[in-house]
């Protein structure tokens, strides 16, 4: 039984004031980034490393490493840029609105640091189109910041310049991902860009640039506060610190938990302190557990914890932390088809495989599900979403960023894990769980 040894993301959530600059300063606030304007920036980097922060935008990054790849000022002498993701569009995602919510100098002092570190006079922090809630309370603190003499020509009265600027996307998914941010953030469509060059050395304008999310940034105040040594403690010994994680589904209690990187997705979904188990007379018959990016498990598959690298041998990812639970009454058919639908609709279009094949997997699991599937479709889905991304192993897409693979990959997983089910659909002529027959849709993809 994994226990979460202290609160650390969470910690001063339920403080009277956390999320103004009065109740932040009162709980300590703005000491950290004060003690880290008196550390060289290659040793803030260092302590970043020696911690395992690992991003928490999905793929799990080492972060000191990636801070590690932006040119030093001799190499390079533009401008360096840091840019937070605060997109949060994955689905089944919702932990960084709430660290805007409750604790936004939390993330706010964390820019401080991390723009120190790299050299950055400026941020960008991109939000979410739709989060129109969490987008004021930080307009607010940043502002109060400013006010304050925390940012602008001197950053806590330093000589050190620092500008922070909050910049609202307009609802599309694919501009989460960091390319499609930085070509957001110019003023252009969100399509991603070809890799290498990577943002850390042509970014945001041209300029070196890192892209972290919110999650991530916001440890910062805590590993200075604490030392690498504390935060590395806390977790695994592969990644540290804790880990916020969203579940929702078949659970009694849903909700965005602070947890230890060891806990199982058992623990998360039965313990007390979290799901506090399934409804009455239900039983687990699949997880998406991180984000619907997140090829699906099944219930043989519960005890995987929820740190990044255990996830490998399933083939799944710990991705954004978003943990959907589905019981024994969903249709799996179902799921896969309103999964392929999202990424449908979400594909830029600039890649063949990805603009084609993610409709054409929706229109085959709609088939499927609505009774008008042969057995053929699902040798025909196995291709199409192998076309986009072989599988496994996972990150062999034929496409230019990484939602070919996010559309592709938990198709198969659907398929090959819950095969029988397809092919009750198919032998039925229809769904067993009872859906709407054909054209009940409407014109969906
Ligand atoms: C289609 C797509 C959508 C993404 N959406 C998000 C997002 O909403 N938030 C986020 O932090 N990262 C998102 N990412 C990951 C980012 O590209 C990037 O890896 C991340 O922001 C890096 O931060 P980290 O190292 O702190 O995890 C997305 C990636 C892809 C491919
Ligand atoms: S993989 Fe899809 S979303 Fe990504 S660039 Fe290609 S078409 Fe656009």
């Amino acid at each position: 039984m994994s226990v979460l040894a202290e609160k650390v993301m969470t910690r001063d959530w339920d403080k009277p004031g956390q999320n103004t600059l009065a109740g932040y300063q009162k709980n300590g606030g703005y000491q950290q980034l004060k003690k880290a304007l008196t550390m060289q920036p290659a040793a803030i980097t260092d302590e970043v490393k020696k911690s395992g922060l690992r991003g928490r935008g999905g793929a799990g990054f080492p972060t000191g490493l990636k801070w590690s790849f932006v040119p030093s000022l001799e190499k390079n002498t533009k401008p360096r840029y840091l840019a937070v993701n605060a997109d949060e569009s994955e689905p089944g995602t919702a932990k960084d609105r709430f660290i805007l919510e409750n604790d936004p100098h939390l993330l706010l002092e964390g820019i401080g640091i991390t723009c120190f570190a790299l050299g950055a006079h400026a941020c960008y922090i991109y939000a979410r189109g739709e989060f129109k809630y969490p987008s004021a309370v930080l307009d607010k603190a940043i502002a109060e910041a400013y006010a304050a003499g925390i940012f602008g020509k001197k950053l806590m009265g330093t000589d050190y310049e620092l500008n922070v600027y909050q910049v609202r996307g307009a609802g599309a998914y694919i501009c989460g991902e960091e390319t499609a941010l930085l070509e957001s953030l110019e003023g252009k469509k969100g399509w991603p860009r070809l890799k290498p060059p990577f943002p850390a050395v042509v970014g945001l304008f041209g300029c070196p640039t890192v892209v972290n999310n919110v999650e991530t940034i916001a440890a910062l105040p805590r590993i200075i506060e604490k030392g690498s040594d504390w935060f590395m403690k806390l977790g695994t010994g592969k990644s540290g610190g804790t880990r916020l994680v969203t579940l929702s589904g078949s659970v009694n209690r849903p909700g965005t938990y602070e947890v230890a990187m060891d806990t199982s997705l058992r623990e998360l979904i039965y313990d007390k302190a979290y799901g506090q188990g399934m409804p009455a007379g239900r039983s687990v018959k699949a997880v998406v557990p991180g984000g619907s990016s997140a090829p699906v498990l099944t219930a043989n598959e519960l005890d995987v914890k929820l740190e990044f690298d255990a996830f490998k041998p399933t083939n799944s990812m710990a991705g954004s932390g978003g943990v959907m639970v589905m019981d024994d009454t969903t249709c799996i058919v179902r799921c896969a088809w309103r999964v392929a639908r999202f990424y449908a609709e979400e594909s830029c279009g600039q890649c063949t495989p990805c603009r084609e094949g993610q409709p054409w997997l929706s229109r085959l699991f709609r088939k499927i599900e609505e009774g008008r599937g042969e057995l053929a479709d699902l040798d025909t889905i196995e291709q199409v979403a192998r076309g986009i991304a072989p599988w496994p192993p996972i990150g062999l897409g034929t496409t230019i960023c990484a939602l070919g693979d996010a559309g592709a990959l938990p198709a198969q997983a659907f398929l090959t894990k819950f095969r029988k089910e397809f092919e009750d659909h198919i032998a039925q002529k229809c769904c067993p769980h009872g859906a709407a027959p054909w054209g009940f849709f409407g014109e969906f993809k």
